[in-house]
């Protein structure tokens, strides 16, 4: 069997024990059983950057290959054509879109110093596994120098509705680059239904069956695979012990108290206003549960250097002081609001001592705070999930409250339903819930995504062929 080779904008750190994230534990632990390489950006920006200053760290049977970007590149591929093209039209934010056509030309420039940087270090029986969005030209840099490979890609953000992604600019750019890939892999059935009428409508590509397409002599796979947590290793983390919650535990069962708790990067995605608006309005509702219900909000703060994020962030401070100045007492305050990031494993002790997690993005590739918000939760004494119907776990956890996260009234009476839901009902969804995602685990998405890949039937391209 090939070495796999993985490739992503960012790359883990293979030296520490615990990886943090769902997507670093699965790709870890599947370079360390196959050997293998990880190549990425190493998270640096500086002045002059060249292919020939890439840095190989060996670690074990995975060597990790990194680059830095100049200040041009992060400001044009990073800043600008990934994350003000096309993660906001991918969630549905034409509105924040900006496009510049220099944007697009880092976008491609950098794919193809990504793909020179790595293209004298591949062996012939590599399978080559590429990771979201700003990657998606790089399997066609990679043909170009005449690579056969097997090469995958996983998108880790919803594909949008026709309408919508035919509104980016290049988006029939985009699509071929997308179709040099052998398989291309989604989070939901959804997605996959969004770009295969994409193609329906938008190119000449023909269906062998639905999910399977031929392409200029090329035949590519389409499939679904839900990216999932390692459940086992979140659930200990979440039974550690630590004096201080400890403490808070009990001091919550002595006055009654009752946490919701949602941690989030900051981003306009995740729908954090209307979710702050929704418990305002639970305590409007329900003014019995003043000086007892809690809401922790736990936003760690990303791409401050995009104005959107920046505006996001004013709205969530000006929220929280106002629905705290309104009903904050001197011993109890509605809104405890944390912009910074935390421990994995003080947030897994967290979670199990708060009875709601509220996870209400307006639209979310996955959402693998919802798998771990269950993963920590006591079987005997569970807390409940409170999922917005635009998350893609949505797809998978029926057992969950699931709201329209626009529709302020319904999450905060979903709420008001988790707060007075029986015992019996709570012990009966997790335990459903918890056994969704104990099946659809981390391990299972790679062995899946890569046994597809490996079944994929390939031709040498143009170039390569005698
Ligand atoms: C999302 C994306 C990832 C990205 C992460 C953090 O989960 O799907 O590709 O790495 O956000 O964002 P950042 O811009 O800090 O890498």
């Amino acid at each position: 069997m090939g070495r796999l080779v993985v490739v992503s904008n960012r790359t883990g750190d293979l030296g520490t024990k615990t990886q943090t994230g769902g997507l670093a534990v699965g790709i870890v632990d599947a370079l360390k059983s196959s050997g293998g390489m990880w190549m990425g950006w190493n998270g640096e920006v500086v002045d002059k950057p060249e292919t020939s200053n890439a840095q190989l760290t060996t670690h074990g049977n995975v060597t990790s290959l990194t680059v830095s970007l100049s200040e041009q590149e992060h400001e044009n591929y990073y800043l600008g054509f990934a994350n003000k093209v096309l993660w906001p039209s991918f969630h549905y934010r034409l509105d924040l879109m900006d496009y510049r056509t220099e944007f697009a030309k880092h976008y491609a420039a950098v794919n193809r110093r990504f793909a020179d940087t790595i293209h004298s270090h591949l062996r012939n029986d590599d399978l080559i596994w590429v990771h979201d969005y700003h990657l998606i030209p790089f399997a066609s840099e990679l043909r170009r120098r005449g690579s056969a490979h097997k090469i995958g890609f996983f998108l880790h953000i919803p594909f949008p509705s026709v309408d919508v992604f035919s509104a980016v600019p290049r988006h029939g750019w985009l699509r071929e680059c997308l179709l040099q890939y052998d398989l291309i892999g989604f989070q939901t059935k959804n997605d996959v239904q969004n770009f295969c009428r994409y193609l329906k409508e938008h190119s000449k590509a023909k269906f062998l069956s639905p999910n399977l397409i031929r392409w200029q002599g090329r035949t590519i796979s389409i499939g679904d695979f839900p990216i999932g947590v390692d459940a086992g290793q979140f659930s200990a983390m979440a039974h550690e012990r630590d004096e201080g919650i400890e403490l808070e535990r009990m001091r919550r069962s002595l006055l009654k108290r009752f946490q919701v708790i949602s941690a989030d990067r900051l981003d306009y995605s995740k729908g954090l206003p209307q979710r702050m608006k929704a418990f305002r309005k639970f305590l409007d509702s329900y003014p019995e549960y003043l000086g007892r219900a809690e809401y922790l909000q736990i936003a760690s703060p990303s791409r401050e250097d995009v104005t959107a994020y920046a505006d996001i962030r004013a709205e969530l401070e000006q929220l929280t002081g106002a629905v705290n100045g309104k009903y904050a007492d001197f011993n109890w305050a509605p809104i405890q609001y944390i912009n910074r990031s935390i421990e994995r494993e003080k947030l897994a002790l967290l979670f199990r001592c708060s009875l709601i997690g509220l996870i209400t993005p307006l639209r979310d590739g996955m959402n693998l705070v919802a798998k771990e918000y269950i993963a920590a939760q006591d079987a005997e004494d569970p807390g409940i999930l409170i999922l917005s119907k635009f998350a893609g776990a949505a797809e998978q956890l029926n057992d969950a409250l699931i709201v329209n996260p626009y529709d302020i009234n319904e999450v905060a009476q979903a709420i008001r339903r988790a707060a007075t839901m029986s015992m019996e009902e709570r012990r009966a969804r997790h335990r459903n819930l918890l056994s969704q995602i104990s099946e659809y685990d981390v391990q299972r998405w790679q062995n899946e995504y890569l046994a597809a890949l490996r079944a994929v039937q390939t031709v040498a391209p143009q170039s390569m062929r005698s």
